[in-house]
């Protein structure tokens, strides 16, 4: 063989062996796996496109993070994600889906959550961004465990709930009360202030909670929103406070951190938000910078009817993804490596969120990285766990 040829032939076979994120598929053309390529999101750098979606833990006392979400942030800032999402965290007490919701409304929650942080980014360089939210009508509940029923006004641990109009959640709860322009004002700023208190706790990105059924959500819907001012009646006008609370954190927060928005892609009901309607929101959240669209489903009343499977979410996404140029986070029983990877892979999606499949297998993102022969950073301590047969897995440049 001439030297030239054997040159060649050995450089391919270095490309097979080399510890990059390549693989042969059956035609035998070389691969990239897509789920572990890198991707810009606003002035955030991810290295690949597995995102941690935010998850309630009912676990903080008054609004402040305790012992277990150390237990629980720590643990997920070890999975190899790109991206930590900190569950919905309050801007006012009574934006609490329970009592014992996250918040971050004053000086003892920031520091509560402060030292978390601190604590788990002393051992983790995973980004971490917080999902800022209002509960609105769904507010004053139980947690989950205890039945999740609605806690009443005068009981301990309950309160009168606000909404954008007095509707009920279920028949026989204790209806809202609608909030008037001061109301409005109020909850505007207090999106406004724990934007910047994430800020000062080093926030990677802000996310704004305008999907199941919550505040945001319940403005947007025409089931929740029967006002008849400005904020009521159109699309336009459903749109507009979510959009003003969009604007007010945008403006608030410095050009580099993104703020993006998680959506309701429908309601799963007649008369209801709906898919194009979540594309006009999203076209007008891009238009005002919004970083990604966040796109889950439902939550905005119990008549909804969810036909639930595998990546059953995904199709909202994609339609999102079609008319839009912002990336779009696509989330829902995504369980599989090769399932997250064609949803990147073939562009219904830019990147995936992962909930309960993380936290059944908090290391889903090193065997995803195994199986594609991609890389992942893993903590010092733990480098030597390495699998003989993924000589290459960790990513142990500093
Ligand atoms: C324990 C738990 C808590 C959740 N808390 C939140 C939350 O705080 N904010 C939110 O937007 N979604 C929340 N969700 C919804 C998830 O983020 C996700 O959209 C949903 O579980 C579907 O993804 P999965 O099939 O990977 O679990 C929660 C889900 C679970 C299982």
């Amino acid at each position: 063989m001439a030297l030239e040829q054997l040159g060649k032939a050995c450089s391919r076979l270095s490309l097979v062996t080399r510890p990059v994120a390549r693989f042969y598929g059956e035609q035998g053309e070389v691969g990239m796996s897509v789920l572990f390529t890198p991707l810009r999101v606003g002035g955030v750098e991810l290295p690949n496109r597995i995102v941690i979606a935010p998850m309630c833990q009912y676990s903080a006392v008054d609004g402040c993070m305790t012992d277990w979400h150390l237990i629980h942030l720590g643990h997920l800032a070890l999975s190899g994600a790109s991206l930590l999402t900190i569950e919905a965290t309050a801007v006012l007490p009574e934006g609490r889906i329970t009592y014992a919701d996250v918040g971050l409304w004053d000086d003892a929650t920031e520091a509560a959550m402060g030292r978390t942080l601190e604590s788990v980014r002393r051992w983790s360089g995973m980004r971490i961004a917080i999902q800022l939210a209002h509960a609105g009508r769904k507010a004053s509940t139980e947690v989950p465990w205890k039945g999740g029923r609605q806690i009443p006004p005068n009981d301990a641990n309950g309160w009168r709930t606000v909404a954008p109009s007095a509707i009920p959640y279920e028949g026989g709860e204790h209806p809202p009360v609608a909030l008037d322009r001061h109301g409005l004002a109020q909850v505007r700023e207090a999106f406004v202030a724990a934007a910047r208190r994430a800020a000062r706790l080093g926030a990677d990105a802000v996310q704004l909670h305008g999907a199941h059924g919550y505040l945001l959500h319940q403005f947007l819907s025409p089931l929740s929103n029967r006002r008849d001012d400005e904020y009521g009646r159109s699309l336009e006008n459903r749109m507009r406070f979510p959009l003003e609370v969009f604007d007010a954190v945008r403006a608030a927060l410095i050009p580099e951190c993104p703020v993006t928005m998680r959506v309701s892609g429908t309601d799963w009901l007649d008369g209801g938000w709906d898919i194009d309607q979540t594309i006009a929101f999203a076209q007008a959240l891009e238009a005002r910078g919004c970083a990604a669209i966040h796109v889950s489903s439902g939550g905005l009343t119990p008549s909804q009817r969810i036909l639930v499977g595998p990546s059953y979410q995904v199709p909202l996404a994609r339609a999102v993804k079609g008319k839009t140029r912002a990336p779009v986070i696509a989330v829902g029983l995504i369980t599989e490596f090769e399932q997250a990877e064609a949803i990147v892979g073939t562009g219904d999606a830019d990147l995936i969120a992962l909930a309960r499949t993380v936290l059944y297998n908090p290391r889903w993102p090193w065997h995803a990285a195994a199986h594609f022969g991609a890389q992942v950073k893993a903590p010092d301590q733990y480098l030597m766990s390495q699998p003989r047969q993924y000589r290459d897995l960790f990513d142990i440049g500093h």
